[in-house]
């Protein structure tokens, strides 16, 4: 069955949806985006993702007048003329176009191109890949060094996806000066006798929406938290190891670059804020 998007003001069937092939997002990358998951028909961390990109926006000086009201309203009418139980929204702001290519930014007052999708996925929360763990390899980290901003500039992400399924593994976990910085997609994390360890927030890292939470989570449950770097080889000696994204909650990892992790399964630190996380998305989501 077709979607219903949105673009530019009007909500239209996905086949009808169309946009400048001089855009500046599909020329240059010259755009940002978010992705808010949905569960029980409604958003979760709806306010951390519009402050996610209102920063995104500004720190690439791209105008985008739409309020948090407004984008509320497309969300929830994408949801609800969609019929999404369980899935996400994907949105997209770009530079829009100046009607030509050009390596100047198009003249001020030029509008952003909005772009709004569904995506059903039905049974994300009960996910079978939770409970056997995925497995991840690692790669150089050959991406941009603003990776604090959500732009749609994914190709290497991308690159390092395929290398791991090319592989027979799930996800790649991105390397730089001998430290871990993040997964593909999602932030990551070891436990190591009982404490949480993720890398610290800098621009070598998106500021996940998900990470935020699931740290204020793991605080509240009183498990010890270090915000630090680590190395592949101490993820192959620790207890546990996991990642966080919106889209994924918290996903155990049970194999690093084919060392088993732990015990080669979820442990019980992952599977236990993978609950918590998923219980109070529901009772917070609007
Ligand atoms: N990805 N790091 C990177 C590089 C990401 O692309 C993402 C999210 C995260 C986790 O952020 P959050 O918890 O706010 O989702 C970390 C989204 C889900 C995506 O590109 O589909």
């Amino acid at each position: 069955m077709s979607r219903t998007v949105y673009v530019n003001g009007t909500y239209m069937p996905e086949e009808e949806a169309t946009v400048s092939i001089f855009d500046r997002g599909f020329v240059m990358g010259d755009a940002v985006y978010e992705v808010t998951c949905v569960l029980d028909g409604k958003l979760t961390e709806f306010d951390g993702h519009m402050a996610r990109l209102a920063r995104s926006l500004s720190e690439l000086e791209i105008v985008c007048d739409l309020t948090r009201d407004d984008w509320l309203e497309i969300h929830r009418k994408l949801i609800e003329m969609n019929g999404v139980e369980e899935g996400g929204v994907y949105l997209q702001v770009s530079r829009g176009t100046a009607g030509d290519r050009d390596f100047h930014y198009p003249p001020e007052g030029t509008p952003p191109t909005v772009v709004l999708y569904t995506q059903s996925k039905p049974g994300l929360s009960a996910d079978p890949k939770a409970d056997k763990g995925i497995k991840v390899i690692s790669v150089p980290d050959l991406r941009w060094h603003r990776r604090d901003i959500k732009t749609v500039q994914l190709l290497y992400a991308s690159m390092a996806k395929m290398a791991a399924e090319k592989e027979g593994k799930d996800d790649a976990w991105f390397v730089e000066d001998g430290f871990v910085t993040e997964g593909s997609s999602n932030n990551c994390y070891i436990v190591k006798g009982g404490r949480i360890i993720t890398r610290q927030l800098s621009n070598d890292i998106l500021h996940g929406i998900t990470r935020a939470s699931v740290l204020k989570m793991a605080q509240e449950a009183q498990m010890e938290v270090e915000e630090r770097p680590f190395t592949i080889e101490e993820a192959q000696a620790a207890d546990e190891a996991f990642y966080t994204s919106a889209s994924a909650f918290v996903m155990p990892i049970v194999e690093v670059d084919g060392v088993a992790v732990g015990a080669g399964k979820p442990g019980p630190v992952a599977k236990r804020l993978r609950e918590i996380y998923i219980d109070e998305s529901r009772k917070s989501a609007i």
